[in-house]
């Protein structure tokens, strides 16, 4: 299953770490073919499988997937509802799969507003691929990164108010360990789909420094190639992190 994208990826050392995908645009697609949203959100599923395997080929070793968001409760009932019961066939279909291919899943948000259905399915999916070492598979559901922010202070108040810790040290990388992503490294890539340039509240503490890719690909069509060509054109960034570059 090899591409000239994936040779040319595999030339350059500079493979990014961690990819994160904002999947967006499924409604569109499906109303572009006259279709109710929640087929688009089900042709998406596809593209979930693409990027996996796309992560695994090119190297890759955390992918983070924003899957659902804190505003998405807002949606309609019904497409809400047809989310979930998507997330939890994804569980049970793709956990095999997906063990067997070394991809270790981790869901991580409020997961408290989370129905118990979708919750047991997002257990067994969990369980039943750790220990998997090829890929780590974040999915973000009922995620958001205001309330992750604020989740985070108070976290920190409750252990200042236990005398665990003092203000003073309050820094950056105790407030990082208080993040749903406390145990991963930041994302090198952030790749959106369907065009919009914006974030949508994802990860916004840890999306500081990390490389944009905006394509006008709806989320259903989006294949290996198109995670391929973000990878590429990220291996032509230069990254500063607000230095200067070495001579
Ligand atoms: C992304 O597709 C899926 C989720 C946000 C859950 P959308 O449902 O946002 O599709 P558009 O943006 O309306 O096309
Ligand atoms: C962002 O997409 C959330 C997910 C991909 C899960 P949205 O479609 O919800 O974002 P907006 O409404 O275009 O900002
Ligand atoms: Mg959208």
């Amino acid at each position: 299953m090899s591409s000239d994208n994936i040779d040319r990826i595999r030339l350059c050392s500079d493979v990014p770490e961690h990819v994160a995908i904002i999947m967006d645009g499924n409604g569109r697609w499906a109303g572009e073919r006259g279709l109710p949203r929640h087929l688009g959100h089900r042709e998406g599923m596809n593209a979930v499988r693409e990027s996996v395997e796309g992560a695994i080929a090119a190297g890759v070793q955390i992918l983070t997937l924003f899957a659902f968001s804190t505003e998405n409760w807002n949606r309609p009932p019904q497409e809400v509802s047809a989310l979930m019961q998507l997330l939890q066939h994804y569980a049970r279909r793709e956990g095999e799969e997906l063990r067997k291919r070394g991809v270790e899943v981790h869901v991580l948000g409020e997961l408290d507003r989370v129905d118990s259905a979708t919750r047991r399915a997002i257990e067994t999916i969990t369980d039943s691929t750790r220990g998997g070492i090829t890929l780590r598979l974040n999915l973000m559901i009922s995620y958001g990164g205001r309330e992750e922010l604020v989740r985070a202070a108070r976290i920190l108040s409750e252990r200042v108010r236990a005398g665990e810790l003092d203000p003073d040290e309050i820094n950056e990388d105790e407030l990082q360990k208080t993040l749903f992503t406390r145990d991963v490294r930041e994302p090198d890539l952030l790749i959106r789909t369907s065009g919009e340039f914006r974030i949508s509240n994802f990860m916004l503490w840890q999306l500081a420094y990390t490389e944009l890719h905006i394509t006008r690909v709806l989320w259903p069509d989006f294949g290996r190639e198109d995670f391929f060509e973000a990878i590429l054109e990220y291996q032509n960034r230069d990254r500063r992190f607000g230095s200067v570059r070495s001579q």
